[in-house]
């Protein structure tokens, strides 16, 4: 193998792998490197912009940690993210669109009972959630695990505050559903937010002219028995981000109205000195 010129170094490359034991590997890795050339033979690459891009990348894994993820953000805005959850989660039209996680979902989140406040502090006008989740056919699915997460109105999540209060779970919850698929909780108003952009891909997004927000939105997993998990949001309809989700989430499916109330009684019947919201939401499980 030598005087491997332009021509021939893509099929070097290829032969170097062919004793490659993980034939799924193999296919993968034989994938990107032929994609990986033809990118750089279409746009030319000039040396300057090969090393930008390693600089990029270099960025991209200092900034990231336990608690900050660079590298899903880029995904994310990359739109492979949402490709990915896409091509494995197809699905009979009456169920329920899947779209993606995201990276502020926590396993340990608080146990909650159904009318329970989840937003446990958090800042934002309250919201009473209430649906239920049922199987393609209809049937309730009882005792389904519900994760809920969402933003405070300051667009932050819990895990992004600063000075420890990010150990402290708000505007998260588990619950389960009842007898008859149904679940409703208190929490508060979701609201548009931008993606974490003070590092490598808010440089990105900036240099490519995009900005770095998501429409208003709740986050659910809902897990039962014998049914496929489901990773989804719920996003607030009216919002002015809706068309353009830095992150291509947005399925009309999964649109949902919420409700704004003058003050006055509650769903759980307390009493409102301010406007609360309210929104309804029904969910359906492909069967696994
Ligand atoms: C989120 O909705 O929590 C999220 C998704 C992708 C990137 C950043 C945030
Ligand atoms: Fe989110």
């Amino acid at each position: 193998m030598r005087n491997i010129n332009e021509d021939t170094i893509t099929q070097a490359v290829l032969a170097s792998m062919s004793q490659c034991a993980d034939e799924r590997l193999r296919t993968i890795m034989t994938s990107l490197v032929q994609h990986l050339h033809s990118f750089a033979r279409e746009v030319k690459l000039t040396e300057d912009e090969w090393f930008k891009a390693i600089q990029f990348l270099t960025d991209v894994g200092h900034i990231t940690d336990d608690k900050r993820q660079e590298f899903i953000l880029l995904s994310d805005t990359l739109g492979l993210s949402m490709l990915v959850t896409s091509q494995n989660n197809r699905k009979p039209a009456a169920c329920t669109e899947s779209t993606v996680f995201g990276p502020f979902f926590v396993e340990d989140a608080p146990e909650y009972d159904c009318g329970d406040d989840i937003a446990n502090g958090a800042k934002g006008e309250s919201c009473f959630v209430r649906g239920r989740v049922v199987g393609i056919d209809g049937e309730p699915v009882a005792g389904a695990l519900l994760d809920v997460w969402q933003s405070d109105e300051d667009g932050f999540y819990d895990v992004q505050q600063k000075g420890g209060g990010g150990h402290e779970h708000r505007a998260r919850g588990k619950l389960r559903t009842g007898a008859d698929g149904s679940f409703h909780f208190r929490s508060i108003l979701a609201e548009a937010y931008p993606i974490p952009h003070d590092g490598p891909v808010g440089k990105m997004l900036a240099a490519t002219g995009r900005h770095p927000w998501r429409p208003a939105h709740l986050h659910f997993m809902i897990q039962a028995p014998g049914y496929e998990t489901l990773i989804t949001h719920v996003f607030r309809n009216g919002d002015q981000y809706l068309d353009s989700d830095v992150v291509f989430g947005v399925r009309s499916t999964l649109i949902g109205d919420w409700i704004e109330h003058a003050p006055g009684v509650a769903p759980d019947g307390s009493w409102m000195e301010r406007p609360f919201y309210t929104l309804d939401y029904d969910f359906v499980l492909n069967r696994e």
